[in-house]
């Protein structure tokens, strides 16, 4: 599998161009206009998500929806840091990404993927990028496992499947919806590896998971600028104390806050009226249900038991969230609005209070845009509006 070299060159050239009209255009016989749309529609989404793949002119890149649904490479990078066996089988393959950063970790990587297409763009993009050590399978991975096999550690990556249970019930999500089903394969994937690592779609309930999942032992959430990419649980039967790991990674150059705790069981702040700083968890931090442990951490108490907010007097510089400092408390009155936010500027972010950040915008006619930020939640049990400014740290 090679591309033309024909559509190398229509691929520069209109990589800007508009797509749809590209469509309608006439292009000489031999050129397959959807494979070009789709190698411009990839290389651009490359270019935010897997630059360093974007860089590298002869990458073929798949349907687009695999482009869209595929690990970006800083999420890639930061979830191979956790790969610490010699080989790896990755029972999931896709469109390679994991598989490219993953094993640049481990000496050999075994990649077994179900559509024929995928595995042989893979051995493309591969031998492309100039990774040696990994062997591409192409058939169904239950079946694989069946031979008489030993690796370090097994990955997967499972697809969701459609016309499943969540699809009658749309707000739940569950592990039986994915292909493979782990849960059907769990004794076995134990024959084969003592370790096992599973990625998983951040809107799985993490509790829910570990039920299903006993010899979860550690678990993971990797952020991308504050949003949940990637929730991943390690599996393993040594006995070892659970733990969870928060990600936030900052920017492209992999800055990063990182908060780890052991499972404790219930963990309470004290609450207190706010103080000079409020402190907003980040979200890695909230899916895990860490946000107590990292008050306790930093010695902070919390405005109230249902607001996950935080506060102090200390600045604590590498409190990992966002951390805003006090202005004052707003009444809910117009007249106290304008004074404070000449030209109308002002974040509003609402925490346990009945209104909505959207309701108090539109309300107080505010344009979400500045430095100066609004907090609406409930303070020892009471409504509160305190205006405060985002305080600029290392992290934020
Ligand atoms: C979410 S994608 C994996 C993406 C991959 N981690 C990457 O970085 O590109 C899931 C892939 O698993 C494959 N898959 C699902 N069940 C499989 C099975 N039983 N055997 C082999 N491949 C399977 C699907 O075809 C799909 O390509």
């Amino acid at each position: 599998m090679e591309i033309d070299p024909l559509v190398k060159k229509l691929v520069k050239l209109h990589y800007h161009s508009d797509l749809d009209a590209l469509a309608l255009q006439s292009f000489p016989e031999e050129v397959d206009v959807d494979f070009l749309i789709n190698q411009i529609k990839g290389r651009r989404k490359a270019r935010e998500k897997l630059p360093e793949w974007a860089k590298n002119k002869q990458i073929i890149y798949p349907p687009y929806l695999s482009m869209e649904q595929c690990s970006s490479q800083f999420t890639a990078q930061r979830k191979a840091l956790f790969f610490d066996g010699r080989t790896v089988l990755d029972m999931t393959g896709g469109i390679g990404v994991d598989a490219y950063y993953i094993s640049k970790k481990v000496d050999k990587y075994t990649l077994v993927e179900q559509q024929s297409n995928l595995a042989s763009i893979n051995q493309h993009n591969f031998k492309h990028l100039g990774q040696e050590n990994i062997e591409i399978v192409v058939g169904n991975s239950i079946d694989f496992l069946k031979k008489e096999l030993n690796y370090d550690i097994i990955y997967l990556d499972p697809a969701r499947r459609k016309n499943t249970k969540s699809d009658k019930n749309s707000r739940a999500f569950f592990l039986e919806d994915f292909s493979p089903n782990v849960v059907s394969i769990y004794e076995k994937l134990f024959e084969t590896s003592t370790k096992i690592i599973i990625k998983l779609a951040p809107m799985l309930d993490v509790q829910a998971v570990i039920e299903q999942l006993p010899d979860v032992k550690t678990t993971v959430a990797i952020s991308y600028k504050n949003e949940v990419k990637e929730l991943l649980v390690i599996l393993s039967k040594e006995k070892e104390q659970r733990r969870r790991i928060a990600i936030n990674l900052l920017d492209s150059s992999m800055r990063e806050q990182y908060f780890e705790s052991e499972e404790k069981p219930d963990i309470t702040c004290p609450n207190s009226k706010f103080k000079k700083y409020i402190y907003e968890p980040n979200k890695a931090i909230l899916k895990l249900q860490l946000q107590n442990h990292v008050g306790m951490y930093y010695e902070l108490e919390k405005l109230d038991a249902f607001t996950h907010f935080y506060t102090s007097d200390e600045l604590i510089a590498n409190y990992p969230g966002r951390i805003f400092e006090v202005e004052k408390e707003l009444p809910m009155k117009q007249k106290a609005f304008s004074s404070v936010f000449l030209s109308n500027k002002a974040h509003v972010i609402s925490r346990n209070h009945p209104l909505s950040s959207e309701q108090i915008r539109n309300r107080f006619k505010l344009i979400a845009a500045g430095n100066d930020y609004l907090l609406a939640c409930k303070n020892l049990g009471k409504k509160k509006l305190i205006w405060t400014k985002l305080v600029p740290t290392f992290e934020a």
